[in-house]
């Protein structure tokens, strides 16, 4: 078969993004994906349906309990299921043909169907043989079920499941108050469901600021989702029409059950690597099930590399997207490199949440007596006020004697997009004062960061 001088694994954003890259830097090039679409669980089943999903839902919000205040008047848009999926369905279909479209112009190979590594430099697929000089895994993740859950993707669903449940139900049950759980959970809410979150531990996105965990927690419940924290789901049971969970309060006493029309499993995800006979071949893996990389994200056995998901680190689009460009630069003979420090993370309900680089608690652990803290509320940003988003607040957490900024929360409108602000201001080592002495336009939500930055100095002009 041809010969190749990489053969990626996987056609999500870690590997679709590195074969790109690779084409971009010479190499040629190929991707093994048995999908029957480009793009991964993030553009078929993961980030992408669920934001049309989020926007879509968003909207109805915003009709509902907006429009009117607005000067917008007459019914409330009703639902229709099938058009809805429908529409996220297209926007499926726009991004995975754009990704297919791209691999036609950087003439990369699309080797259709599931991958084996019979030896170091041997990709197979079905019966055919494909020689390569490297190989990258970048297979990705699937949902990890809890004891005593099991998912069948009918009542008791997982987030694929969950996009495309047959219709609307009455009632809902989450497992687990992380990002998916958030994220989906405020969709089926937004659509009428009640909605119910059972979490264990005592806050919303564990590991999140705890300032952040509060007020998002007070803004979901506001909007009407029902959260249950210190609650350990110990089992679920799928009946004919609906499904039934019980946890035990961590604070004690009984067990409780509650029932709804489906449960949606959001309590993580694990590495996905199966039938690519990585036992046989010797591959290191990790104690969580992950491919153990080096620095340059190559394996244990040389010419094998690993990148995204199926490797350690957080289980992020982004973050694979960045291991997929940095091992194509080594595998051309250059320095690809990926910063851990400053990767953002971003839960996408409304509010927005972003966060990225080290939280207070962090660095107070680390052995930092006082980090500087720079808060500025949207209540005191005129953009926000003006389209309902003035709940939630900016954070930055500066270094006390150099005034360096080491981290970020922000809760409010658009918050993924203006935590890149603080991204740049990272990698560049900056200061606050820098963010506070940069010229915002005015009126947006960006105005906050500034503010928040001069609340680590002399103090915000509006609060
Ligand atoms: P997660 O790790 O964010 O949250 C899982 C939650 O389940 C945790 O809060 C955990 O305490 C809870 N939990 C675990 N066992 C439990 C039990 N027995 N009873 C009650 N609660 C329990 O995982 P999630 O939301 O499933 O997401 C999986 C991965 O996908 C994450 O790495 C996430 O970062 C990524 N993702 C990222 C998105 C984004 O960037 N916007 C969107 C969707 C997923």
């Amino acid at each position: 078969m041809a010969n190749y001088d990489v053969i990626i694994i996987g056609a999500g954003p870690g590997g679709y993004v590195s074969a790109i890259r690779c084409a971009q830097l010479g190499l040629k090039t190929a991707v093994v994906e048995g999908r029957e679409t480009l793009g991964g669980t993030c553009l078929n089943v993961g980030c992408i349906p669920s934001k049309a999903l989020l926007h879509a839902t968003h909207m109805l919000h915003e009709a509902e309990h907006n429009f009117a205040d607005m000067g917008l008047k007459g019914k409330s848009p009703s639902v229709d299921w099938k058009q809805m999926q429908a529409y996220k369905d297209d926007v499926i279909g726009q991004n995975t043909g754009g990704i297919e479209f791209l691999f036609k112009k950087n003439k990369i190979d699309w080797i259709k169907g599931w991958a084996t590594i019979p030896a170091p430099g041997k990709v197979q697929v079905g019966d055919d043989v494909h020689e390569t000089k490297n190989i990258v895994i970048a297979s990705g993740s699937e949902p990890a079920s809890i004891p005593g859950v099991e998912i069948d993707e009918n009542r008791i669903v997982s987030s694929t499941g969950a996009l495309t449940l047959p219709k609307v139900p009455k009632k809902m049950i989450v497992i687990g108050a992380g990002v998916i759980g958030l994220e989906l959970g405020s969709v089926y809410q937004r659509l009428g469901a009640e909605v119910t979150v059972v979490e264990y531990m005592d806050a919303v996105c564990p590991g999140m600021d705890a300032d952040v965990q509060r007020t998002f927690k007070r803004i979901l419940e506001k909007q009407g989702l029902n959260i249950i924290t210190g609650a350990a789901v110990k089992s679920a049971e799928a009946l004919k029409s609906k499904a039934k969970v019980t946890y035990a309060p961590k604070k004690g006493g009984d067990d409780v059950t509650i029932e709804a029309d489906y449960v949606l499993v959001a309590t993580g995800r694990k590495p996905f690597a199966d039938g690519l006979g990585l036992d046989a071949l010797g591959l290191q893996i990790t104690e969580r099930g992950q491919i153990a990389v080096d620095s340059h994200w190559k394996t244990n056995i040389d010419g094998i590399y690993a990148i995204g998901d199926v490797t350690p680190g957080p289980m992020l689009a982004h973050k694979a997207e960045d291991e997929g460009m940095a091992v194509a630069e080594v595998l051309a003979g250059k320095h690809g490199h990926v910063n851990y420090g400053v990767i953002p993370g971003v839960v996408y309900t409304t509010p927005e949440v972003a966060t990225v680089g080290q939280t207070e608690a962090e660095l107070k652990a680390a052995g930092m007596k006082k980090p500087k803290v720079g808060k500025f509320m949207f209540m005191g940003n005129a953009r926000a006020k003006a389209v309902h988003q003035g709940d939630g607040f900016v954070k930055l957490i500066v270094h006390p004697e150099t005034d360096r900024v080491l981290g970020a929360a922000i809760i409010g409108p658009a918050a993924g997009d203006m935590i890149h602000e603080i991204c740049v201001a990272m990698e560049f080592g900056a200061s606050a004062e820098d963010i506070a002495l940069t010229c915002h336009a005015h009126p947006t939500y960006s105005e906050a960061v500034r503010e928040a930055a001069l609340a680590c100095g002399n103090g915000a002009i509006h609060s």
